[in-house]
This record gives structure tokens, C-alpha cells and sequence, in this order.
């Protein structure tokens, strides 16, 4: 285990916390599938979200874009790492709508992690998951 290791054990583990803490927060009452997220920033704070549904059902937003929301009203600018929790034996991997969002705040080689009930199931880069994507840099930004 490596001093750089991200994230570390004590990070991972308070991604979890409010992960789990926000996945019993969702409003799913349409798919009664329940999603919580957790966000690291450059200043090592975490931001949770949990998916929200309506009755209008495109306008449901993700856990991933509530946490990622929650993280840029903190002052966050970087997702060093991203926690998505959900139940059932599939894997809760992003939707690509999600991914994209995490590539707007995340290096190729941050890691996604894919959690089940309160433990870490697989561990995804973002590049793996969204191979060759469009980001910010063909956009002209840094
Ligand atoms: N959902 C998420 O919140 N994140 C994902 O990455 C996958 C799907 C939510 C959206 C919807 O409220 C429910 O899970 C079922 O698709």
C-alpha cells in the first residue's frame, strides 16, 4: 500500500459512510432503485449525492450528478475520486450520462470506485470506462 494511494484507506472508507448515508436519502419511488455517490476533491473534502427521481421521468437526476453538483458549491474543481453504492448483485457502474459528467472534473486515471452494501466491489478508471472521450481540453480549456 502505497502513501499515494487514492483513495486512501481512511478517504475510502468516509466515501462509504456517505455514500451509504446518501443512497438511503435517494427518491426512487418510481424504480425503487436506490443510488448514493461520494466525490473526493483536490482539498480531500467528499460530497454526496443521492439520484432523484420524478414523475416526469427524464428529469431524474443521478447520485453522481448530485454529488458532483454538491462538490462545486463547496469550492471543488478536481474529482480525485468517485463512490457509486447501490444494491443488487450487478454492478452500479455509472450511466454513460454520468460518466461524461465525472470526465468534466477527473484525470483519465482517477479512480471509480463501485461499491455494494458498505463494502468496494470493483475499481474502474475513468479512462476505462469512458475510453477516447471529449473533455474540456478540446474545448481550449486547461
Ligand atoms: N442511477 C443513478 O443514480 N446512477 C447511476 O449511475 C445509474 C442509475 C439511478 C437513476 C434512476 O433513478 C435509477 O438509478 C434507476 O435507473
Amino acid at each position: 500500500m502505497s502513501d499515494t494511494e487514492v483513495p486512501t484507506p481512511l478517504e475510502r472508507d468516509a466515501m462509504l459512510a456517505a455514500a451509504r448515508a446518501a443512497m438511503d436519502r435517494a427518491y426512487a419511488p418510481y424504480s425503487h432503485f436506490h443510488v448514493g455517490a461520494a466525490v473526493l476533491d483536490e482539498h480531500g473534502a467528499i460530497h454526496a449525492g443521492c439520484n432523484v427521481e420524478n414523475a416526469a421521468y427524464p428529469q431524474g437526476v443521478c447520485a453522481e450528478a448530485g454529488a458532483l453538483s454538491a462538490m462545486v458549491l463547496a469550492g471543488g474543481t478536481r474529482a480525485r475520486a468517485v463512490l457509486v453504492m447501490g444494491h443488487g448483485d450487478a454492478l452500479v457502474t455509472p450511466c454513460g450520462g454520468c460518466r461524461q459528467k465525472i470526465r468534466e472534473f477527473a484525470a483519465p486515471e482517477a479512480p471509480v470506485l463501485i461499491a455494494g452494501d458498505g463494502q468496494v466491489r470493483a475499481r474502474f478508471t475513468l479512462e476505462q470506462l469512458l475510453p477516447h472521450s471529449f473533455g474540456p481540453e478540446h474545448l481550449g480549456q486547461p
